[in-house]
């Protein structure tokens, strides 16, 4: 049987690698486990170790973690936390052992990998861009079951270990070696000749903060007053942040608590207990669903790739200036075209800043940032662009400028580049009629901010050849998004979808319902944001466009609410002009407007009660109607990109699962039962779609 582990001492000190056989990543099977509690004794029996280093083969991981498939297969509570105790007895052997051991890491290292690393010695990381410690067990609706809530707090003290498990965010380099979670960063070269020298130099009686015990808390931490004070504070922000939703967050931060108070013992105890609880939630099973759906949208085969090299962009506005900033994050050459000097500083300022940012994030060094700055170059003029692979015109949101550009770009260009469009509104089909072969326009939509949104939805126009497509979602893969193929229909997907729900939420503001109350009540549905605050990022002239453009397509259902002209006759054009329904200009922070109310001549109504479970029935069921009639059109090619587009486009909650996935646990039959309700109460807007009914009628869902 292939094994995972090899053993080579040197000089009595013994180095064991992780290779899982025919996997790009190292997983912590339970056969690895296994394996490794053996080593690990025989390695503790053998006399005259001077130390070990655990280390990877991978190029660029070190371990990805416990076993996915095995966490969602998990039936029951015990079966849970059975599995997190045999997890937490092999680390209890790697942190027993009589001599220091080192993980030596170079690429990924998540979940059991992190917490492996925190049951060493000592830590060492590479500064590659791809190297990082994490624990994102919370994401998957679990808590880190090896130990990982007991030995972090003990390392990097009690708030940055809430921090570090709740968001579940990555811990590059330089903020690893910030935060004490490792010893020290090394170029790759010098990973395990800085390790070997670690355990040279070991002090004898030398233990990781880590692996002390029971209290190894630092001075601080060791104070109850302290103690309680940021436990408190940290539930008061994870209510705020998970809205009851994700119940891995609050059981986090408690499992840290016990331990923290009772010692290491009782807190593993109770870590495994509480993996086993959160491991059967439906909370736990919707998130793993959503890696699965993540996964298998990020890795669509793309065959037969180009190899992407250099990238055009045609227009420095605030979504050109992102798309420069993200294709040479992902270390590709881009050209920036915009016809004025202006626009070009005011991206490449943009870039600065993102890059500053990312520095200060610990994410990357100086060095590495000029490295990204020097694979900018800009012009006012379209030339010198035969060598591009493709270009991405991203101007102003109007069809003839659009055509314009295409044109001029079609005749700069090498007659394989791909032209793609990143337009959120306009007919690709129309657009690509500007250039003598449609074939290889396809659109591009990416989403504000472009580093931070995962979604891009590719679409495809009537004439896009499939090589087109298929290379147009290899460079989206290749610039680390999830794409997404849609039809060229007005809206696509993803707006076409949050309009209903917007333009729902401004319906109910016209009957007298109160902004803030709505926005409310969306949050803790789970949205990142309230409809209104939406509204207002989004800015209202665009969302009117939109809404006219979709009200052109579909008629009366997406007919808008005035009070989007309204706005925008007022001036109030949200975030941008320092107005919207809220208030941007206050120095405390945005709030609703009181103001909005007489200028749009509203009136709250006080005896119009807006309970929580009307807003999500009004909203969410618009936008659950809407994606049917996508679904009937073809719009999308299934459920499941309907919600991975939601989810990583509009921040539709992941705790759902998505948005067919909800209406599916609320039922085809439920939800024509209340839009038939709307539709005698309120307006034929809320009409099901026939596919809706049909669902209902079988009682079915989307997903069987
Ligand atoms: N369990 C099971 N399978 C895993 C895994 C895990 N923890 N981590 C990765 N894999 C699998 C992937 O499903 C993929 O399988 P496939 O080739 O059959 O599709 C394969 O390993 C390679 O992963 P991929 O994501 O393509 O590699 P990458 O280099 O792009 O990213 C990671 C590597 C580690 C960053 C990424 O895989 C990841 O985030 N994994 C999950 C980590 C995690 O959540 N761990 C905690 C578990 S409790």
């Amino acid at each position: 049987m292939p094994t995972t582990l090899k053993i080579e001492i040197k000089d009595d000190i013994a180095v064991l690698t992780f290779d899982l056989p025919d996997s790009k990543v190292n997983i912590l099977k339970q056969t690895v486990m296994d394996e490794l509690a053996d080593c690990l004794e025989e390695l503790g029996r053998q006399a005259g170790l001077k130390g070990l280093i655990l280390t990877s083969a991978k190029k660029s991981n070190f371990i990805a973690g416990a076993d996915i498939s095995v966490i969602e297969n998990i039936a029951s509570e015990a079966e849970g936390m059975a599995l997190a105790a045999r997890g937490q007895r092999v680390f209890a052997i790697l942190a027993g052992l009589p001599f220091p051991t080192v993980a030596a890491i170079h690429g990924s290292c998540l979940g059991g990998g992190t917490e492996l690393a925190l049951a060493c010695t000592y830590r060492i990381l590479t500064d590659d861009r791809g190297s990082f410690l994490g624990l994102p067990e919370t994401q998957l609706g679990i808590i880190p079951g090896f130990g990982g809530t007991q030995r972090l707090p003990r390392l990097v003290g009690i708030a940055e270990a809430i921090r570090m498990i709740t968001t579940g965010a990555r811990v590059f380099a330089r903020a690893a070696l910030r935060k004490g979670l490792v010893d020290e960063v090394v170029v790759a070269e010098n990973l395990m000749p800085a390790a070997r020298k670690r355990i040279l130099h070991h002090r004898a009686g030398k233990r990781s903060r880590s692996l002390c015990q029971p209290t190894c808390l630092n001075l601080l931490d060791r104070v109850p007053i302290w103690r309680r004070l940021v436990f408190s504070k940290a539930r008061q922000i994870a209510a705020k942040r998970s809205g009851g939703n994700y119940p891995a967050i609050p059981a986090a931060i408690d499992a840290i608590e016990k331990g923290s108070r009772d010692g290491l013992s009782k807190g593993l105890e109770n870590e495994a207990r509480l993996l086993g609880k959160l491991a059967v939630t439906e909370t736990a099973k919707n998130l793993l669903k959503v890696f699965r759906l993540q996964e298998s949208f990020s890795q669509v085969d793309t065959e037969p790739a180009r190899d992407f090299t250099n990238i055009g962009v045609v227009g420095a506005g605030i979504m050109g200036g992102g798309i420069v900033a993200l294709i040479a994050d992902h270390a590709l050459q881009v050209r920036l075209i915009n016809r004025s000097t202006k626009g070009l500083s005011v991206a490449l300022g943009f870039m600065n800043k993102l890059l500053a940012g990312q520095q200060r994030k610990g994410i990357h060094s100086a060095a590495l940032s000029e490295r990204i700055k020097s694979r900018v170059t800009y012009d006012t003029v379209m030339r010198g662009m035969d060598d591009l692979d493709a270009v991405i015109e991203a101007v102003v949101e109007d069809m003839e400028v659009k055509k314009t550009i295409l044109a001029k770009i079609a005749g700069a260009v090498a007659d394989d580049t791909l032209i793609l469009s990143n337009t959120s509104s306009l007919s690709i089909t129309e657009m690509a009629g500007a250039v003598s072969n449609p074939g290889r326009v396809a659109g591009l939509h990416f989403f504000n901010p472009v580093a931070r949104m995962k979604l891009v939805e590719v679409i495809y126009g009537e004439q896009t050849s499939d090589m087109t497509l298929n290379q147009a979602m290899a460079l989206s893969r290749r610039l680390g998004k999830i794409p997404v193929l849609v039809k060229d229909r007005p809206g696509f997907l993803v707006n076409r979808l949050l309009l209903p729900y917007l333009n729902e939420a401004a319906r109910m503001l016209e009957e007298g319902a109160d902004i803030g109350r709505i926005d409310q009540a969306m949050l803790r549905f789970g949205m990142p944001m309230g409809p209104f605050k939406l509204l207002d990022m989004v800015g209202l002239d665009i969302a009117a466009h939109v809404a006219d453009i979709l009200f052109t397509a579909f008629g009366a259902r997406m007919k808008p609410s005035p009070l989007l002209t309204r706005m925008m006759e007022a001036g109030r054009l949200g975030r941008k002009s320092g107005q919207g329904f809220y208030d941007y200009s206050r120095s405390k922070g945005a709030a609703v407007d009181p103001g909005i109310y007489p200028l749009l001549k509203l009136k709250v109504n006080a005896d119009r009660q807006v309970d929580d479970q009307e807003v999500v029935d009004r909203l969410i069921l618009s936008m659950i109607n809407e994606a049917v009639y996508c679904l009937e059109e073809g719009v999308v090619s299934d459920a499941q990109a309907v919600d991975v587009a939601m989810i990583f486009g509009a921040g539709f909650p992941p705790y759902t699962g998505g948005l067919i996935r909800y209406a599916d646990k609320v039922g085809a039959k439920e939800i024509v039962k209340r839009l038939d309700q709307f539709v005698s109460s309120i307006d034929k807007r809320f009409e099901p779609a026939d596919l809706l009914r049909r669902m209902a009628k079988l009682d079915g869902g989307f997903y069987d």
